[in-house]
């Protein structure tokens, strides 16, 4: 669970480098009265967010009203992947919300169209048919739902079991919960449907055996048959680490789908458009997927998410069985295909891997004169750093926390540790970050360290 930060304001250095700039206490003691407003207003569940107060986001840069600028580490949460604010986005927005037509679902539009298509056309067969809605964990209910209504159709009531990884976070409703693999964020569910489980996810740092027989080996312990097994669904690389499965692993579990009629989906709401350093994250795996999720990275900005899949299985539902009020709606499909064609014009996948690869090297330079630091996950422009207490496998999200802070107060903006313990410190800036911003960015981040370590 994310920790409560404190509204006390605290005083900080100033700090002034070409990218960053901290001038007043932090929090901002003015910006304690929004702070107050929210408390007041929102769930106790809201508090888990940094208090620093957005005013403007532009590019890898996030602004306060206050003076203060940060180097973006967060992307939101991994949404802005063209950058910030881009005057593209803002433009496909404003043009679309002036043509006065806001919403229109249930009835097409032709920026749908356009949409749909733009994304059937970047896609790789058989990924031929798209479904567009709101939320990742949308995409992900949407997933479970082609899963079963494949498996009851090819297999029978009983080929119903959805199997997920252990770690894996796939969102928050019921559904997108229980294909989830953290058992604390499953509590509140109590009838838990058995027809979900999870299996090691090959991260090979806590799952150190890799090999497919694992998968095979846990799925026989659980008396689980392969023939009613309906789906598989995985991130990409696992959000809480960062961490990818080997490619070998990916090529087993892409067969035995198949011997097995059981769907592979890749959820993609994290790895799509570019933040691995290849336009599409299973690519890395050279594999191509029944079922591929979209979110968040899709529009860099206004909510939309999509489900990319099989014709065969996407057209499995009969009309009007799969709908959602905002589907496809008109500005968001502006926003996206505006974000789309940046990534794509700009080849933000590859200056993912370019800038990335200096990233990953400095981190692993880090992590190797640091004992705190268990693994260094990830790749392109998203990694995970797990704090351990040092010689163990135990995870110290104490240390995650007050290094997460401090990178904030020296300009370095983060989300809350997340994964493992709450002890991995999560890196995804916007993809249009330049090698000097990274560098920049990892001194502060190697300051924050040294100082959490000799406090
Ligand atoms: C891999 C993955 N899937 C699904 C979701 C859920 O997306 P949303 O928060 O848009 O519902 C998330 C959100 O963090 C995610 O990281």
């Amino acid at each position: 669970m994310a920790h409560e930060y404190s509204l006390i304001p605290k005083k900080v250095p100033r700090v002034e480098t070409p990218f960053r700039r901290i001038v007043t206490d932090l929090p901002v003691p003015q910006s304690l009265p929004i702070l107050e407003r929210l408390h007041a207003c929102e769930p106790i569940a809201m508090r888990g967010q940094p208090p620093i107060v957005w005013h403007r986001a532009e590019g890898f840069q996030v602004y306060d009203a206050w003076g203060n600028r940060w180097i973006d580490w967060s992307s939101g949460v991994l949404i802005a992947n063209a950058g910030h604010g881009r005057q593209e986005i803002v433009d496909a927005i404003i043009a679309q919300a002036s043509a006065h037509l806001l919403t229109s679902y249930c009835f097409p539009t032709e920026i749908r169209a356009r949409l749909v298509e733009k994304l059937v056309s970047i896609l790789p067969d058989p990924l031929k048919k798209v479904f567009l809605l709101t939320t990742g964990s949308e995409a992900v209910e949407t997933a479970i739902k082609l899963c079963r209504t494949h498996g009851v159709k090819s297999g029978g009531r009983t080929k119903n079991v959805i199997v997920s990884f252990d770690q894996a976070f796939h969102g928050r409703t019921l559904g997108a919960q229980q294909a989830g693999g953290i058992p604390p964020l499953k509590d509140w569910i109590v009838n838990l449907d058995p027809g979900f489980i999870q299996v090691p996810f090959p991260d090979g740092y806590r799952t150190p055996d890799t090999s497919f027989d694992l998968f095979t080996h846990t799925l026989r312990e659980n008396s689980i048959d392969p023939s009613n097994v309906a789906g598989v669904i995985l991130e990409t690389y696992q959000g809480g680490s960062a961490a990818f499965a080997p490619p070998a692993y990916m090529r087993d579990l892409r067969s035995w789908c198949h011997r097995h009629q059981a769907l592979l989906v890749c959820d993609e709401v994290q790895a799509g458009f570019g933040r691995t350093g290849a336009l599409w994250g299973f690519e890395h795996y050279g594999i191509v997927p029944d079922l591929a999720l979209f979110g968040k990275g899709i529009s860099s900005s206004l909510p939309l998410a999509a489900v990319a899949g099989r014709p065969a299985v996407m057209d499995l539902q009969p009309p009007g069985s799969m709908t959602s009020t905002h589907t496809g709606n008109p500005v968001c499909c502006a926003a996206a295909l505006a974000s789309i064609e940046l990534v794509l014009r700009e080849d933000l996948a590859e200056n993912s891997r370019r800038v990335g690869a200096l990233l990953h090297r400095k981190l692993g330079a880090l992590a190797a004169r640091t004992p705190q630091i268990g693994c260094v996950a990830g790749k392109g422009l998203v990694a995970g750093l797990a704090c351990i207490v040092p010689h163990t496998m135990e995870p110290d999200a104490d240390l995650a926390c007050d290094v997460v802070l401090r990178a904030i107060e020296k300009g370095v903006l983060m989300f809350s540790p997340v994964g493992y313990g709450g002890a991995t410190i999560k890196i995804c800036p916007p993809l249009v970050i330049t090698e000097a911003a990274i560098l920049d960015s990892v001194a502060a981040l190697e300051e924050a360290f040294a100082e959490s370590l000799h406090k």
